[in-house]
């Protein structure tokens, strides 16, 4: 990674962090960090969403009139409206903002390599709308990462990230949840920081509503193409389903907590946080899915504490390193996969899916 050079953006004295070290921290793939897929490109190209061509032209046409164009574009006068930031802030800030940039720029690379590989007129055109907001959004979060000495070298972070490859069913489930998720999460905050102003360190909240509409609509598409597709919603795929919604709810819940200071400094607990935007995330994917997790049981609220407190364990054996650490480490890797597995299994409730397959986003 030593062929990089250092960004130069450190004239106004900002803390000296350097391209290499952010792209690297984007690249490192491990369980919690946002990856980067391929797919079945030929399955895609068969896609046929003529089941919901009324509500897709509808939304095609959203797409079209592109009312945040020019939401991304503006300046943002970053120094009038930050705070002042402890390093162990500043840190989780950055690491925030390296792990969402990483999740646009992959849903970026994702849909723009779909539209360069099927001839399927509708999916193209979706596929290109979506990329175009996702490197809004991630061009928008490298500016605010510069502003604070850092930046991500995305054709890099393009070139050298590992790419995981997904069957286009679980490219369905998985970028449907984490863009209706990536909504939830957004506007969750966007509320609370309406009603709490002075906890606004950072200027980039205040883009958070339109920036979730986007990802709002994102999520609305991958339900219309299930919906289209409704053997994706049935029998054994149920199974899937209920894989990636727990995969998804327990990823976030696990990397949220490993972010202390930044809830803090926002005035949120992250245990409620959570608690909120799986409530949110459940009620909306109702539309699509033929079941929802039960996130309010204590055992279910339990089981993901005990993943929480494995990966603190697993971190802290990582940085004392040597072999008893490592031995230790596959026990309690072997215990995440077993109270992974409990909740799993833990009861799910059965969603009668709607008629109407589209909803507003009015939370
Ligand atoms: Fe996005
Ligand atoms: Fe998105």
């Amino acid at each position: 990674m030593n062929q990089m050079a250092a960004i130069d953006s450190n004239a106004d004295n900002k803390p000296e962090t350097t391209t290499n070290d952010t792209t690297a921290q984007a690249v490192k793939d491990t369980l919690l960090a946002p990856r980067f897929y391929k797919t079945n490109y030929a399955e895609m190209d068969r896609l046929d969403v003529n089941p919901v061509r009324e509500e897709w032209d509808k939304m095609l046409a959203e797409y079209a009139a592109d009312n945040n164009h020019d939401h991304f574009r503006g300046e943002v006068d970053y120094d009038a409206e930050m705070h002042d930031l402890s390093p162990e802030l500043r840190e989780e800030f950055v690491d925030f903002l390296v792990s969402s940039i990483t999740a646009e720029y992959s849903g970026c690379v994702l849909y723009n390599e779909i539209k360069k590989n099927v001839d399927n007129k509708d999916v193209q055109d979706l596929m290109a709308y979506m990329a175009r907001d996702e490197s809004r959004h991630a061009g928008f979060i490298n500016r605010a990462l510069k502003h604070l000495g850092v930046a991500v070298d995305l054709g890099f972070l393009k070139r050298e990230k590992d790419y995981t490859y997904f069957k286009p069913k679980y490219i369905y489930y998985a970028t449907y949840l984490s863009e209706k998720i990536g909504y939830a999460r957004y506007i969750t905050i966007f509320r609370h920081l309406e009603k709490h102003p002075e906890k606004r360190f950072h200027p980039i909240f205040r883009w958070f509503q339109e920036w979730c509409n986007d990802e709002f609509r994102h999520g609305e598409s991958l339900a219309l193409i299930m919906r289209a597709n409704p053997h994706l919603l049935r029998g054994y795929n149920k199974l899937w389903i209920r894989f990636f919604l727990l995969a998804v709810y327990s990823t976030m819940y696990v990397r949220d907590h490993t972010r202390p200071q930044l809830y803090h400094a926002l005035g949120m607990d992250p245990t409620e946080f959570d608690f909120r935007v799986f409530e949110i995330t459940t009620e909306i994917s109702r539309q699509v899915f033929p079941l929802t997790l039960d996130t309010d049981s204590p055992r279910f609220r339990a089981g993901l504490e005990r993943l929480r407190e494995i990966n603190v364990e697993i971190q802290a054996l990582r940085q004392r390193g040597g072999l008893v650490s490592r031995v230790k480490r596959l026990g309690l890797s072997a215990a995440a996969g077993l109270t992974f597995v409990r909740l799993y299994l833990h009861p799910t409730r059965s969603n009668e899916i709607p008629a109407e397959p589209r909803l507003a986003p009015v939370w």
